[in-house]
């Protein structure tokens, strides 16, 4: 009689239980991302390296169903700072999340501070983004964090002469400042620089210029995608490299994404950057397995991917160690100091910056042996900070 009571309650318990979890309301995630125009492939990285954190994670955390509610920003910072108020106001999301060009991150900035929503940025990558809400956290990399090591790497293999090129906004100009602070302090020399337009840039003449000034090298910051393949279509077509000129860079340049799309031009070049779908673990290896579920295998993962699969991973945990029930400063609190087996290896979220603490590596293009273009580690940095901060 006993054993049959117990059995009663035990079930009416589980019941009550399941009740409660399915009445939770689910977690919402707002994703602002650049899903058309000329960076839409930041946002198709994005969603599917979210996508496929989910397939591998499932999509329940703390009794939570996760959901993702996408938003276009277009691209533009004014369109990036709408959405983001619509999805805070009107879909009450438990984070704002995504972000791949950093004058979209700094447009909702100020709204995180305001809302108290935990901002996830997966990629934008100019330094001062995290310093203008306490309310981000940052999983990617800054460009400051990814070029330093390639001046390093430059230096050390008898470079001392390099022209600069970077896009003409926030990273690019980190990406500039840092390069040339790292490289002439340790005796290299900057024989040139240029700013190329973040719209639709025309590389020829600026190509022309670099050749016409004899370096070593040239250095090369500008957004992953379209165009990265136009610069390297153009550089070689100028015959730089029959120059004798050697094109260094950060990661950015030659992203795995469309690395297949840039011929033999990127062949040998070095670069230092966070992620290569190269990298050798376990983590990686389940990353890249789950991507392709989610994306098929014409489309190539790239860092970006990786960023929101780590973004997602920091929500996640940050779920669990609140039962379910988010608060932004207790969000944040969780997420400064924050360790996360990445696909690209360590990574620890820094408890003072907000931004990621990771290995870069040196890495160089080769074709292996399936007939397709890698960067392929060679060499490395870890526990690398932002030197700039
Ligand atoms: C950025 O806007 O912060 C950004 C965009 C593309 C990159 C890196 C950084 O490849």
């Amino acid at each position: 009689m006993l054993k049959h009571y117990l059995k009663l309650l035990v079930s009416a318990a589980a019941i009550l239980i399941a009740a409660s979890a399915t009445a939770q309301e689910p977690l919402k995630i707002g994703m602002v991302l650049e899903m058309s125009g000329a960076f839409a492939d930041f946002g198709m990285q994005m969603m599917n390296g979210a996508r496929a954190y989910m397939k591998v994670h499932g999509d329940m955390v703390a009794g939570r169903k996760v959901e993702l509610i996408v938003r276009d920003t277009t691209g533009v910072p004014d369109v990036a700072k709408r959405v983001a108020q619509e999805l805070v106001t009107n879909d009450k999301v438990d984070f704002l999340a995504g972000f791949g060009l950093t004058p979209s991150a700094l447009s909702v900035a100020q709204l995180a501070t305001e809302a108290k929503k935990p901002m996830i940025v997966m990629n934008a990558a100019a330094s001062v983004i995290t310093t203008r809400s306490p309310y981000i956290a940052r999983v990617s990399m800054t460009l400051a964090q990814v070029t330093a090591p390639v001046a390093t790497w430059a230096i050390k293999n008898g470079i001392t002469k390099v022209y600069t090129l970077v896009a003409d906004y926030g990273p690019g100009i980190d990406a500039e400042t840092q390069f040339k602070k790292t490289f002439t302090a340790a005796g290299g020399q900057i024989v040139g620089d240029v700013r190329t337009p973040m719209r639709n840039p025309e590389f020829a003449p600026f190509l022309q210029r670099i050749k016409d000034a004899r370096p070593q090298a040239v250095f090369v910051f500008l957004p992953a995608g379209e165009q990265v393949v136009a610069f390297m279509k153009g550089f070689a077509e100028r015959e730089l490299d029959k120059a004798g000129i050697k094109l260094i860079g950060a990661g950015d340049i030659t992203e795995d994404g469309v690395i297949e799309a840039m011929g033999d031009a990127p062949l040998g070049v070095v670069t230092t950057h966070q992620y290569s779908v190269a990298h050798d673990s376990a983590e990686n290896r389940a990353f890249l397995k789950a991507y392709a579920e989610v994306a098929g295998t014409k489309q190539r993962a790239n860092f970006m991917a990786v960023g929101a699969w780590d973004g997602m991973a920091a929500m996640y945990e940050v779920a669990r160690r609140l039962n379910g029930k988010i608060d932004g400063d207790k969000a944040m609190d969780i997420l400064k100091g924050l360790k996360i087996d990445s696909p690209r290896g360590p990574l620890e979220i820094d408890p003072v910056t907000r931004d990621p603490v990771e290995t870069i590596y040196v890495r160089r293009v080769e074709r292996l042996k399936d007939g397709k273009l890698y960067n392929v580690e060679f060499d490395k940095f870890p526990n690398f900070k932002d030197p700039s901060k």
